[in-house]
């Protein structure tokens, strides 16, 4: 999509442009530039997930794009990285007519089924051998895109496989989708894409974290989220959810004047692909094999089967699809699928269980969360025994007895999941799950507010909470502090080593020493990783508090709004809510937490101990020579700690950034620098200098 040269000269032009709102304003002349930059920096970011500058460096370049636009309206075109959330067009969720009807797929389930389905299409074509194309089958929803003279004008849901809802207005949202894409360059005016629109594992798990802070039930797997996201009426909480597409199959094409048919252009499917992929889709350009005959197929099926937890987001199988568009033309489609495509669909992720008991697990934040015990069944390679049930009410909803059979599907990564028990096979046996009254660790008696669906433990001081708020504050999305783990936070707690957040950084690393199974090297590792965490930026700290609501997100958004976290104890709820995304209720959950001396005091002996409150991302208000310069340290330094050098720079004015960005001015390296010194090499603006150099500077 972008060449090498082009990126060099993207990321010139982001270090000028940022460079230019540190001084000044971007002016209106270079418009065009700063929608370049942005949709450049979205696709580095949305579809290679690689990004170049830092998720506040966009932002700036965003709101400086905003500015320009909101005093020059008449500059504003629909494909201006700001329209993705324009006002006013909402989705009307009207039925469309799709011209080419969306067909579904025919399944296979083994290797003979693909032999046979192999055999045939040699039969209907006369040939000995087919080139197929093989990708994997994405687990989401799927969608058509149309898009006339290079603009993104009409999506829409499958539907019933003629009819589907129109959602343009939602699809904009999903910023791995260009807004604008330069099919004339292929001949092509108009042309309808298709492709499957997914939640990540991830966003899928963050996105049912929120759900549960919210006392809500979750959604039962990244499936559903899809599909239930792309008909919400709010397209900013569409953009929220963070959704993902690929692209992988070109419905039709109306070709401009110079050339006549799309096999002028296009031999294949793969080259389809291609085609989509440079044009800045995410296709499955990487993910695809071309393999020649069947038995290459059934390898290459195998091979993804076995590395499918692996992938950030879920698939149920492969598609193998015949590669010659003009072979697949000729074989032809039934009414309902293409005889030239078949679905291999992975091994089924459901298996049926007993349920023999249930748990009670309290939570950070009190929540009484229930946890069925069941007799051990495997699903997919991994034996489940443990699984969430969410709250009281999905065990009414799910009519979930003690002793009933239950069937069980393992959906995202790890998450397995009650689908629903089997009333019919019960025996007299089974006894009502009865929801305990008091907190199973601290005994004080739960309450649940009429509107909540969840029963709550609200004694702050309650061991259960401490000890998750901990697991949280030391967890990988937060301070990541490796080494560290729930097991040794228990195991701490219990020993008296660790007693609240503050606690973590005044272990007791001579005693841990000398406790059975603690090697001096990992407990060298986990010093290090507790001293290393000191300098996590400051949203990591904000989100590690585990304030209610505040995700990483939010946390991000707080961060940039300050320049020290205890600010924030002087705001009140209507600038805090001035804040974007920050609605009354996270805004109350903020204040209160703010309103509580224990958590300022809390803040405050971080800060002692050596922690980040400081928002490093905005300018130094120390006064020196580095005044305004931005460093990063990496590898060993010949004879400074890293430590100490940062304050050497910080002391004259200089801004310590957390990563490599086109806003870094030097990169100081020493030994055995990694992937950071790689990064740098990329970014010309970037100086890389040594310790010797760093300290010229500073004496200059
Ligand atoms: S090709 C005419 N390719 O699976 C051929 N479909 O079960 C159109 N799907 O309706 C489909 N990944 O929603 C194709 N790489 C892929 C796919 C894929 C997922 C979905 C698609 C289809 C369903 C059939």
């Amino acid at each position: 999509m972008y060449s090498p040269d082009i990126t060099k000269q993207l990321q010139q032009s982001t270090a000028s442009l940022l460079q230019q709102l540190n001084e000044k304003e971007i002016e209106p002349i270079q418009l065009e530039l700063l929608r370049n930059v942005l949709r450049f920096h979205e696709y580095r970011y949305y579809v290679l997930n690689d990004p170049f500058i830092s998720d506040y460096e966009y932002d700036q370049l965003y709101k400086a794009l905003e500015k320009i636009e909101a005093a020059n309206p008449a500059l504003i075109t629909p494909a201006s990285p700001t329209q993705r959330v324009a006002k006013g067009l909402g989705n009307d969720f009207k039925k469309v007519q799709h011209l080419v009807p969306m067909l579904s797929l025919e399944n296979s389930y083994n290797a003979d089924d693909l032999i046979d389905w192999d055999r045939k299409a040699k039969e209907a074509s006369g040939l000995t051998e087919i080139e197929y194309c093989v990708e994997p089958k994405f687990d989401g929803a799927s969608i058509s895109l149309i898009y006339q003279d290079d603009l993104l004008v009409r999506a829409a849901t499958r539907g019933d496989g003629s009819e589907g809802e129109e959602i343009t207005t939602n699809i904009r949202q999903i910023k791995s989708i260009p807004l604008t894409a330069a099919f004339s360059t292929y001949g092509i005016s108009q042309i309808e894409i298709r492709g499957e629109v997914l939640l990540s594992k991830k966003n899928f798990k963050a996105y049912n974290d929120q759900l549960a802070e919210e006392n809500l039930p979750p959604l039962a797997n990244p499936r559903n989220a899809a599909s239930g996201s792309l008909r919400i009426k709010d397209e900013k909480e569409v953009a929220r959810r963070n959704l993902e597409a690929f692209l992988y199959h070109v419905g039709f094409v109306t070709m401009s004047a110079t050339k006549s048919t799309l096999y002028d252009v296009l031999h294949t499917h793969s080259a389809a692909l291609k085609m989509m992929w440079e044009l800045g889709f995410r296709s499955p350009e990487k993910e695809k094999k071309i393999c020649k005959g069947i038995d290459e197929v059934i390898a290459y099926c195998n091979e993804y089967e076995q590395k499918r937890d692996t992938l950030p987001y879920e698939i149920d199988g492969m598609v193998i699809k015949v590669d010659d568009l003009l072979l697949q033309d000729k074989m032809g489609m039934t009414s309902h699928h293409p005889r030239w495509a078949i679905a291999y669909k992975f091994k089924a992720r459901q298996g049926t269980s007993k349920l023999r008991n249930v748990e009670y697990q309290v939570g950070r934040t009190g929540a009484v969360t229930p946890v069925a015990k069941i007799d051990p069944v495997a699903i997919g390679g991994v034996t489940v025994t443990s699984i969430s049930l969410h709250n009281q009410d999905f065990i009414a909803e799910k009519d979930l007895m003690m002793g009933d059979t239950v069937l069980v599907e393992r959906a995202g990564d790890v998450i397995p999941y009650i689908v629903k028990s089997m009333p019919e096979l019960r025996t007299g046996d089974e006894s009502p799950i009865i929801f305990p009254t008091q907190c199973p660790v601290c005994k004080s008696d739960l309450v649940k507010p009429a509107e909540e669906a969840v029963w709550r433990c609200i004694n702050y001081q309650c061991e259960a909470q401490i000890v998750e708020r901990i697991i949280h504050f030391t967890s990988k999305d937060a301070m990541d502090i490796r080494g560290m783990g729930d097991a040794n936070v228990r195991k701490f707690y219990e020993l008296g080593y660790l007693k609240n957040i503050p606690s973590l950084y005044q272990l007791p690393f001579e005693q841990i020493r000398s406790l059975e199974g603690y090697g001096a090297k990992s407990v060298d590792n986990l010093q290090t990783a507790i001293e290393h965490s000191k300098k996590q930026p400051l949203f990591r700290l904000i989100y590690a508090l585990g304030i209610r609501f505040v995700g990483e997100a939010t946390a991000k958004t707080l961060a940039n709004a300050t320049n020290h976290l205890l600010d924030i104890a002087n705001k009140s709820m209507e600038e805090l809510q001035q804040m974007e995304d920050v609605g009354p209720r996270v805004a109350g959950s903020i204040f209160e937490f703010f309103s509580n001396s224990e958590n300022i005091a809390l803040l405050q002996q971080l800060e002692a101990f050596g922690l980040q409150l400081k928002n490093e991302q905005k300018e130094s208000t120390h006064d020196g020579n580095l005044n305004g310069i931005t460093f990063l340290f990496t590898g060993t330094l010949p004879t400074l700690k890293r430590s100490e050098a940062e304050k050497m720079a910080e002391e004259q004015g200089g801004t310590i950034l957390s990563g490599v960005s086109a806003k870094l001015n030097y990169l100081v390296v020493g030994e055995d620098a990694g992937s950071k010194l790689e990064k740098a090499k990329k970014i010309t603006t970037v100086k890389i200098i040594s310790e010797e150099e760093f300290i010229a500077l500073l004496k200059k």
